[in-house]
């Protein structure tokens, strides 16, 4: 059995762990700080187990040895956003969990692939690379999955059609400034445009682009869990069955869509090998200037990282 172990097991882990086990792919680790908590919930999930009728194993921990010889790493350990706070207000708190996590879970498992949750994702994703030193194949971000489910959960509510039907890209960087790529999203591969009038489309984006924050202002003591732990088991599924999976991703760049020495949104090739291929989309000249917008934002996040860690 293939062993995937999830650091944080807060509201993100847990709900990560939950789709994996349904998924029955990989034996699965809790690791958090508090003591009790990963145990207490590994335990609950495990005893779901002959309900659901899956063989998956799953049990909490407070100690990174048990991660051992893991296949996938993820990464949600961190504070979680509050109302009226940005994913960069999480920085400073984040950086400290998330590099004490890369670091500690690289000594038992230096074969793993690394999945990062926690925000801001395009930063902590850089951080875990430059902590790890691992190849930029084996470091990925989850974002653009869950920026475009919403997107497509949105354009389903609006018209009444299945989202298997709906496909919807979200490139850029995980914050306000995201780019929802209009042109290339459809409904059974006529364009969004032929379906949805300009304004309920805008109002779609818009939608999307504050979509977490929706959700931060609703519960107003965290942030989503549910479909952004969907999003990670998607990746993990697509790495270990080795599905070759197009699916906007956060990932390094070196030089595509023109950026270079930093972690973006862009649509990548999931497979055995990680993150191995960039899909470099022809965009035209609105497209272009929106994502470069969102570069320059995760670029400032990056800098400031550099400064308080001495990267
Ligand atoms: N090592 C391991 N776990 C830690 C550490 C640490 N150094 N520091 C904190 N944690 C744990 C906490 O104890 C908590 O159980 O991380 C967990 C975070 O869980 P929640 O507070 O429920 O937050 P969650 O909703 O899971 O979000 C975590 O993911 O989506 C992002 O923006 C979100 O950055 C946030 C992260």
């Amino acid at each position: 059995m293939k062993k995937i172990s999830i650091i944080g097991a807060g509201m993100t882990g847990a709900a990560t762990a939950h789709w994996l086990a349904e998924r029955e792919l990989a034996d699965i680790v809790l690791v958090d700080v508090v003591e009790g908590l990963p145990q207490g919930k590994g335990l609950d999930l495990l005893q779901a187990m002959p309900i659901l009728g899956k063989d998956t194993h799953i049990f909490g921990t407070n100690d990174y040895a048990d991660t051992k010889d893991s296949d996938i790493v993820i990464i949600t350990a961190g504070v979680a956003r509050k109302p009226g706070m940005s994913r960069d207000d999480l920085l400073t708190t984040n950086a400290g969990i998330v590099g004490n996590a890369a670091v500690e879970t690289l000594k038992h498992s230096p074969n793993a692939f690394y999945i990062v949750l926690t925000n801001p994702l395009d930063t902590m994703s850089y951080l875990t690379l430059k902590r790890t030193s691992l190849p930029r194949e084996r470091v990925v971000g989850q974002a653009g999955i869950l920026d475009s489910a919403r997107m497509r959960a949105f354009v389903a509510m609006e018209t009444g059609l299945s989202v298997e039907n709906i496909q919807c890209y979200v490139l850029g960087g995980h914050g306000d400034e995201m780019v929802p790529l209009t042109r290339h999203s459809n409904i059974a591969g006529v364009p969004l445009k032929e379906y949805l009038p300009p304004d309920r489309l805008a109002a779609i984006v818009e939608r999307t682009r504050k979509g977490g924050g929706e959700i931060v202002n609703l519960l107003k003591t965290g942030s989503a869990y549910y479909a952004p732990g969907a999003a990670v088991a998607q990746m993990a599924e697509a790495i270990l069955k080795d599905k070759k999976l197009v699916v906007p991703c956060s990932a390094y760049l070196q030089g595509e869509y023109g950026l270079e020495d930093m972690y973006f949104g862009v649509p990548v090739v999931l497979g055995a090998g990680g993150v191995e291929k960039i899909i470099e989309y022809q965009l035209d000249d609105e497209e272009r200037a929106a994502l470069q917008r969102s570069a320059a934002s995760v670029r400032e996040t990056h800098e400031a990282l550099k400064r308080l860690m001495s990267l």
